[in-house]
Parts: structure tokens; sequence; C-alpha cells
């Protein structure tokens, strides 16, 4: 397990990673830092775990990564935005991930509806948003972060869908460098989200994603849509062309028809 001291030399952000809360197990990072952020902890602020007994993932999920082998941490921030620009926020942390995994790798990522971002078709980094509000203004957001790096095997069920960096280059990563890629990364966007704009974000999201175009079924609480991918909503939905007219969704998961 690393140190407080140890994760911060080298670190030359100027905000995100400034305090760092180190845990060898926890039960969710975001569960700690949704605690500390409604306490008042400063923006920039940093939960990291080297196993979480209950990961949260999205849709009520269990975020399930091997101990001592991957990055899973959650960062406080608090940005002035609009209500309606808060669906964004995972949007920053996909590009802000892939953006740093491919300086590492040298190879393009994909960032795939609504939060993950693939390596060569497979989730190698899933993002939770999870966020708070104080009469109608955002408090603060919490943005959960899990990398799989070293972990070689995935349960039987996650096999064919997600990957790590070491499966993908057959090569051990060093976590602490990686997760320093993606703090740098994050706060050079960042720059940019304080003052409610997403226009980069959003351009680089877009160059990454393979969906639109595309007939995709998405699935959400056993309701499936079926249409036409069209583009990202003002407010991060994704727009669906139906054969009932034009849909925006906030949730689900989408997989792709077959080609016709
Ligand atoms: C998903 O793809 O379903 C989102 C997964 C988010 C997992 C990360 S790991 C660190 C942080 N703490 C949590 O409990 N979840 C997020």
């Amino acid at each position: 397990m690393y140190s407080n001291e140890e994760l911060q030399s080298g670190l030359s952000t100027q905000i995100f990673g400034k305090k760092i809360f180190i845990f060898d197990s926890i039960d969710s990072t975001n569960a700690y830092a949704k605690t500390l952020a409604s306490t008042s902890a400063e923006e920039g602020t940093i939960v990291i775990a080297e196993y979480q007994t209950t990961g949260h993932g999205r849709l009520g999920r269990t975020w399930r990564a091997e101990s001592g082998s991957n990055i899973l941490f959650s960062i406080i921030i608090r940005p002035t935005i609009e209500i309606n620009k808060v669906g964004l926020l995972p949007f920053f942390a996909a590009v802000g991930v892939a953006l740093a995994v491919e300086t590492i790798t040298g190879t393009c990522c994909e960032c795939k509806w609504p939060n993950d971002v693939l390596l060569n078709g497979k989730k190698c980094c899933g993002i939770l948003l999870e966020s708070s509000f104080q009469h109608n203004v955002l408090d603060y957001a919490v943005i959960g972060i899990g990398v799989n790096v070293n972990q070689k095997v995935f349960d039987e069920d996650l096999k064919d869908r997600a990957t790590s960096l070491i499966q993908e280059y057959g090569k051990k990563f060093d976590r602490k460098s990686v997760l320093h890629h993606i703090l740098t990364s994050l706060e050079l966007l960042y720059s940019e989200v304080k003052v409610g704009s997403f226009e980069t974000i959003l351009k680089e999201w877009n160059a990454r994603t393979t969906m639109f175009g595309k007939q995709v079924t998405l699935t959400q609480a056993g309701e499936q849509i079926h249409g036409r991918a069209i583009s990202l909503s003002m407010d991060g939905g994704l727009v669906l062309a139906t054969p009932a007219g034009q849909r925006v969704c906030y949730a689900g998961d989408v997989t792709f028809a077959l080609e016709e």
C-alpha cells in the first residue's frame, strides 16, 4: 500500500490530490468521499483504496476489483455549474482517463456511453458520479473512478467485457504513475469545467465513440429501447431515433444490434 508522501511525490497538480485519504480496504471510496464532502472537504480531495468490499457501480451494481492491482479512487469537486450540466461531469472523467491511458500506452481508447472507457473493445475503466445539491445548486460532486491496471484475471461473467492494461499490453504498469497521469489530465480539463465549458470535453468524447449512426439497444430496468444512436444531448443524454420518434435516454446499457 502507498503512503501519502509516496503518492504525492512527483505529482505536479495544484488541486487534484493535494489532500489524499488512503485505505488498505474500505467499503467504497465514493461513500467515504461523500461523507468528507458533506463535512466540507476541499475540492480536489481524493480517497483511494487498495480494495473495496462493496465498490459501487452504475445502476446499483457492485464494482469488483482484485486487491492491490488496480486504481480505485474518488475525487471531490465543487464546480459552480448549472444544474443541467452536472450530467456532463462523467464525460469529463472519461475523457481525462482516456487521455491519460493514451499518453501512457500510445494507443487510442474508446469512450462508451455513458461512462465507460474501453481498450480494444473491452472496458478498462468505470466511472460513477454522485452529486449533492442545495437549493438547486450543486454543492459537491464525487467522481468515482475504477481503472483496471494489473489485474490479469476477471470473473467468468466479466471476462468477455472487461480488460486491464496488463491484459492488453502484457506488462505490469506502475499504478502511481498511471494515477498521476490521470490526475494531471483531469486537472487540465477541469479549468474548463469550472467555468461551465464542456466544449473540448465533448469534442474529445465524440471523437472516441463509435456508436453514432449505428443501430443500438438500450436496456434499463428491464426495458429495452431499440433505435439509431444520433448524438449526445446538451445534458449528456443519448439521443435515439426510435420507430416511435426521437427519445433522449439518461441511464442504461447500450449494446450494438447486429449490423444490417
Ligand atoms: C461502473 O462502470 O458501473 C462504475 C464503476 C465505478 C467504480 C469506482 S471504483 C472507485 C469508486 N468507488 C466506488 O464505490 N465506485 C467507484
